[in-house]
């Protein structure tokens, strides 16, 4: 099992870190543009390993042939945020940089299954769908986990109880149509509406919403890494471990939920190829909306992007 990793940034370099203690990939490969940095950084991960006890081998590089052969790619090379900035401020430099990044992986892995988390989300990975002209199911974004994990963490520190015991997905865009689905939560499998009620409920909707924004102002100089690169971790594994597992990931979205050819954040069964397949849930009608609306906003957006 060979993973590599698109940029050596923080986020990059977080996910080298999860995957390889994690266990299951023989080979990590970072790269970068910048000179050192990947080789760095995989030379400081290797030392690591008698003391985190793992066996994989982090290469670092700064070109692509050591990518060869991969089984999973994880685009994070691009720009972060600053302050006051959104994600969508990012779009022209961030879409150079994909467009490139996925060229230069696909050629040497043609049989990949591709994983973008460089933002605006939704957006790259539309793009990187059709740079690399892979089958639709074999590219995805990660988004979703991401906010439904901060959604289950800002829950469970309300409730005082474990982030493991908090259920929820979030669906929609990552970004200004996110939709959080309150319907579906729940704790230590009880209806989430029977522990918090709607004011609080609609509060961490909110801070889950603007949870990228709300750590970026902290940190000034980028975003978030941590809870992202756990995210991206967990998408690796499905598909390498086959797991069949549904997660909210930014799939290519074609007739499921009455919405046609877009990636936006869904419900995803993940295995070995990618996105197996769309999970339709049972929505209330305002989540369907809000899904739906998250949808147009996106597309407006993905062709944009594609005329770049
Ligand atoms: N090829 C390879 N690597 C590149 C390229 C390129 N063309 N352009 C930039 N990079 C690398 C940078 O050299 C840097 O090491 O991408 C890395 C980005 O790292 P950081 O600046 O630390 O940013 P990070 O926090 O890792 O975020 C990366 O993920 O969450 C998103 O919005 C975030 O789009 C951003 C991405």
């Amino acid at each position: 099992m060979k993973v590599s990793i698109a940029g050596a940034g923080f986020y990059g370099s977080t996910l080298a870190l999860r995957v390889a203690e994690a266990g299951y990939a023989d080979d990590v490969v970072l790269t970068d543009i910048v000179e050192g940095k990947p080789q760095g950084l995989a030379l400081d991960l290797m030392q690591s390993r008698p003391l985190a006890s793992f066996e994989t081998r982090v290469t670092g590089t700064n070109g692509y042939d050591e990518t060869a052969g991969s089984d999973v790619c994880v685009i994070t090379a691009g720009v972060p945020r600053k302050p006051g900035m959104s994600r969508m401020d990012l779009l022209e430099t961030n879409a150079r940089i994909v467009s490139d990044v996925t060229r230069r992986l696909v050629a040497a892995s043609p049989d990949a299954v591709l994983i973008v988390v460089s933002n605006p989300l939704d957006e790259m990975t539309a793009l990187a769908a059709a740079v690399s002209e892979l089958p639709k199911s074999r590219v995805m974004g990660q988004a979703g986990l991401l906010d439904s994990s901060r959604f289950r963490h800002f829950v469970a520190e309300r409730l005082g109880v474990p982030a493991r015991e908090v259920k929820a997905i979030t669906l929609g865009s990552h970004g200004e149509t996110m939709v959080p689905v309150p319907s579906l939560a729940t704790v230590g499998g009880r209806p989430l509406a029977e522990a918090l009620d709607d004011a609080s409920i609609a509060e961490i909707v909110q801070r889950t919403r603007d949870g990228g924004a709300e750590i970026v102002a902290l940190l000034k100089t980028g975003s978030a890494y941590f809870a992202p690169a756990a995210a991206a971790e967990t998408m690796v594994r499905a598909v390498a471990q086959d797991t069949n597992d549904v997660h909210p990931v930014s799939a290519w979205v074609d007739g499921a939920y009455g919405i046609e050819g877009v990636y936006v954040g869904v419900p995803a069964r993940l295995g070995r190829e990618g996105v197996q397949e769309v999970v339709e849930l049972d929505l209330t009608s305002d989540e369907l909306a809000a899904l739906r609306t998250a949808a147009e906003a996106v597309r407006g957006k993905q062709d944009e992007v594609l005329r770049l």
